[in-house]
């Protein structure tokens, strides 16, 4: 049977290690080129307002070269006009961002943010891209998507992945299965990513219904560094590949 859950790879990481040096190497574009030829389905680059790790020429670079790209970004109007007018990715996913944090901590607040998701929202479907939005599996969350039109929810792994007990990773694992399953009863496409790996991607997979997409970045490049890309990215789909689909 052919793979239905689709592999996005979060590239961020190849650029972290090239800005520690302000240098040319590793590429991202490089990195992306490899993922998809080991048959990732798309590329996720996060293009943060401090430009710690990718840069507006890493975005340009990824969708004039044809990968899918996902473009995860800020709810600000900068970000939405460089998506717009200069980027032009496949799909957006908007995320919160504060200055002091190491990676995207929390979800989006969908709700407190209700009146800019209604601004822009409508901007960049019209501009081709599809938008999702980076929320815990909270249904007020979910609704909040449908009202503002996003076609997708990512929903946040983080909490699941950092659960320290078995009791909290089912508990984790319930809320997700049941945002997954309220954001399909909407007729909103399901995606899901923060701290997958290669040890908690089963339990999530037996867990959750109705996944159409995984973003994944910081264990696949931590493999790739020691194994390679096509090989970190390979081993990544062959744990998805029996995933029942929607
Ligand atoms: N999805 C979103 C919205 C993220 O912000 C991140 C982290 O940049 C990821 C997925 C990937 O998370 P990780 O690097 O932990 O796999």
């Amino acid at each position: 049977m052919p793979r239905t859950l689709k592999l996005g790879v979060n590239i961020d990481h190849v650029a972290t290690v090239r800005q520690a040096r302000l240098a040319s190497q590793p590429s991202p574009l490089e990195a992306a080129k490899l993922c998809a030829a080991a048959g990732a389905d798309g590329i996720t680059a996060h293009l943060r307002e401090d430009r710690r790790h990718i840069q507006d020429s890493d975005v340009i670079a990824l969708s004039q070269a044809g990968l899918r790209l996902n473009m995860e970004m800020a709810l600000t109007e900068e970000m939405v006009r460089i998506a717009t007018t200069l980027v032009r990715p496949k799909s957006c996913c908007l995320v919160p961002e504060k200055r002091q944090e190491l990676t995207t901590e929390g979800g989006l607040d969908a709700v407190a943010s209700l009146d800019k998701l209604m601004q822009y929202v409508p901007v960049l479907r019209g501009a081709g891209i599809a938008v999702s939005l980076f929320i815990a599996p909270d249904p007020a969350q979910i609704d909040c998507a449908k009202q503002c039109g996003a076609e997708f929810v990512e929903l946040h792994t983080g909490s699941y992945a950092n659960a320290v007990s078995a009791t909290e990773r089912t508990a984790e694992l319930d809320r997700l299965a049941k945002g997954a399953e309220y954001a399909h009863s909407l007729g909103i496409g399901v995606n899901a990513g923060h701290g997958i790996d290669y040890d908690n991607i089963g339990q999530l997979l037996a867990a959750v219904p109705y996944l159409h997409e995984l973003n994944i970045g910081h264990s696949i490049i931590a493999r790739a560094i020691m194994k390679g890309v096509g090989a970190a990215v390979e081993d990544m789909l062959a744990l998805m590949n029996d995933y029942p689909g929607a």
